[in-house]
């Protein structure tokens, strides 16, 4: 059984994984939950709405990570309504497959993901970090959680395994040397999803539906609810013996011989 969590942010929560992440803090008794977006004020209000319907309260802070003002004004209003912070998930990431990014070229794609995935997530979650490690008044040790990638380390070929393969890499190094700065006072550990069926997994031809299936002992795409039962379980007071973790959500990648 996991015990409930208190007051929670999730990044990038308009849609996908975010969204899912942010429902399910909801269903596990979170009691506020800031739900972050950029640009997708709808999208973030249909997460708000998900997440009233459970009996959470919800709350939309619009903020660019890739900019500097944006991340100081996120971390005000957090502080602001929020007086102390359980779980602080960064998940939010730059869209470069099927957003208005698809079309740049690969070296634009690479700076805006570099912009937004790394350097404004590290510097965000430094901020972060110490504050959470100044908290006294919550009432469970507070953890901070990150997105990385399962084939990050091992490297996919073409574009989209030269981008995501550093940007999600340095993600899962950064999660690991916070950890160790933050504790003990903050546990700090990264889920890394396989193929997960999001906005692009949606309207992908279907080789890539094959090899999604082929490439998970499990033969199925994941789902945003399947990195959200992680990313739940991880935050949760259950989980206080762990950090400095990568765990894949990937169904298992397959070795076996096709
Ligand atoms: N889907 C997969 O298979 C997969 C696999 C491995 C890792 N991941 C990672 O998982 C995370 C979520 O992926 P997803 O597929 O759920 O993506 P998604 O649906 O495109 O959601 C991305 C979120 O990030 C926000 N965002 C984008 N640019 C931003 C910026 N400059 N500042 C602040 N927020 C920004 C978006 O906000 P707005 O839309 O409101 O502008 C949105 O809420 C990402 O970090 C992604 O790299 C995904």
């Amino acid at each position: 059984m996991i015990k409930s969590l208190g007051n929670c942010v999730v990044t990038g929560a308009s849609s996908g994984i975010g969204r899912a992440i942010a429902i399910e803090f909801a269903r596990y008794g979170a009691a506020r939950i800031l739900v972050h977006y950029h640009r997708n004020r709808s999208g973030a209000e249909q997460t708000a709405n998900q997440i009233q319907d459970l009996g959470g309260e919800a709350f939309l802070v619009s903020a660019d990570i890739g900019d500097p003002r944006g991340r100081q004004d996120l971390v005000n209003k957090a502080w602001t309504e929020l007086s102390s912070i359980d779980a602080w998930v960064n998940n939010a990431g730059v869209d470069v497959l099927t957003g208005t990014l698809a079309k740049a070229d690969f070296e634009q794609k690479l700076q805006r993901l570099w912009e937004v995935d790394v350097l404004g997530t590290i510097a965000l979650s430094r901020v972060v970090g110490a504050q959470l490690q100044k908290q006294t008044s919550g009432e469970h040790r507070p953890s901070m959680l990150f997105i990385g990638w399962d084939q990050a380390a091992e490297g996919m070929e073409g574009d989209a395994g030269q981008m995501f393969g550093p940007i999600k890499a340095a993600v899962m190094a950064f999660s690991q040397s916070l950890a160790q700065t933050l504790a003990p006072q903050v546990r700090v550990n990264c889920v890394a999803p396989g193929w997960i069926q999001t906005a692009w997994g949606q309207q992908a031809d279907p080789r890539w539906h094959r090899r999604a299936q082929q490439q998970s002992l499990l033969q199925r795409w994941g789902t945003p609810q399947d990195v959200a039962a992680m990313a739940i379980h991880m935050c949760s007071p259950s989980a206080d013996f762990i950090t400095g973790q990568v765990v894949n959500v990937n169904g298992g990648w397959n070795r076996k011989p096709g």
